[in-house]
């Protein structure tokens, strides 16, 4: 397990200057949730799989920057997101113009958008659909900011990524910033950073400032022991009740889905504002 405490200009990069700035300027008009440094390290690891990769599975959307930035580097994106209808297709882009935001990210890439619930059956059914027996490049979870939930994430859409792809993991950093705002990824990152040799990607900047301590990405890569030991804790029976998608319920189950959540949406519906 490695701790990458980086500054984009320290790598060496796979993307070009040219193409990470016309993708940050993408991603400030679609507000990102992002820290610059930490989200082109994790483009960076990306595109060192293809420029541009096959497809794409992000989780959580919100204002829709980390969507546009992906869909400058992959050829396919689905998004997976609470709301209904995106925040980013309120507005035109640029500013003023009639492309709204998925007619805009659709300029870049094919864009598929799937709600409500990552947690849902029908959603998992319908990304299932969507993908038809293809496996994606890389899996982006940035939605539920809860262990459980994030851990949920995790295991029903880790199958869909193929041995050698990449699992990105937002907000893992451990701090009292996201435990105010009921974040608790790192629970989770805990107990899978060492069974499956995360990455952190850690932007220098939040260590030294303690008051800046959010975000953090970290990243997997996909392997055929990964996969079976996701696929061996699916079909384990366990009792959550937390949960849509019981962890160890087969996903043909028919389970309670009221279209939201029955976690805490004050903590994570709109994610945490920076
Ligand atoms: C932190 S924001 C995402 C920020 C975005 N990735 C970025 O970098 O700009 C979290 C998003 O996840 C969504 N979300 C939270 N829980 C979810 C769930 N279980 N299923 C789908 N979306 C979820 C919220 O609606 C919110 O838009």
């Amino acid at each position: 397990m490695g701790r990458e405490v980086r500054n984009h200009d320290k790598f060496s990069k796979t993307i070009s200057d040219i193409k990470l700035d016309e993708i940050w300027m993408d991603a400030q008009k679609f507000k990102i949730q992002q820290k610059q440094n930490e989200w082109f390290t994790f483009l960076n690891e990306i595109c060192k799989l293809g420029d541009p990769v096959d497809i794409i599975i992000e989780i959580g959307s919100y204002d829709g920057g980390s969507t546009v930035s992906l869909s400058h580097i992959t050829k396919e994106l689905i998004t997976i997101d609470m709301a209904v209808t995106p925040r980013f297709d309120e507005f035109g882009y640029p500013e003023g113009s009639q492309v709204k935001g998925s007619a805009y990210i659709r300029q870049k890439c094919k864009f598929l958008m799937t709600q409500p619930n990552s947690h849902n059956v029908t959603t998992l059914e319908e990304v299932k659909q969507i993908l038809n027996g293809r496996k994606v490049d890389v899996l982006f979870i940035d939605g539920d900011n809860t262990q459980q939930g994030v851990k949920q994430d995790f295991n029903l859409y880790s199958e869909f990524v193929k041995e050698g792809g990449l699992i990105g993991v937002h907000n893992i950093l451990k701090s009292e910033f996201h435990t105010q705002h009921g974040c608790f990824i790192h629970d989770f990152w805990d107990e899978i950073k060492s069974k499956f040799d995360g990455v952190e990607i850690i932007d220098d900047f939040a260590i030294e400032k303690t008051n800046d301590e959010w975000g953090g990405i970290g990243i997997i890569k996909v392997t055929k022991e990964l996969l079976e030991t996701v696929e061996a804790s699916n079909n384990q029976p366990t009792i959550d009740n937390n949960s849509f998608i019981q962890p160890g319920a087969n996903t043909n189950t028919v389970v309670q889905s009221n279209g939201g959540s029955m976690l805490d949406n004050a903590s994570y519906m709109g994610g945490i504002n920076y």
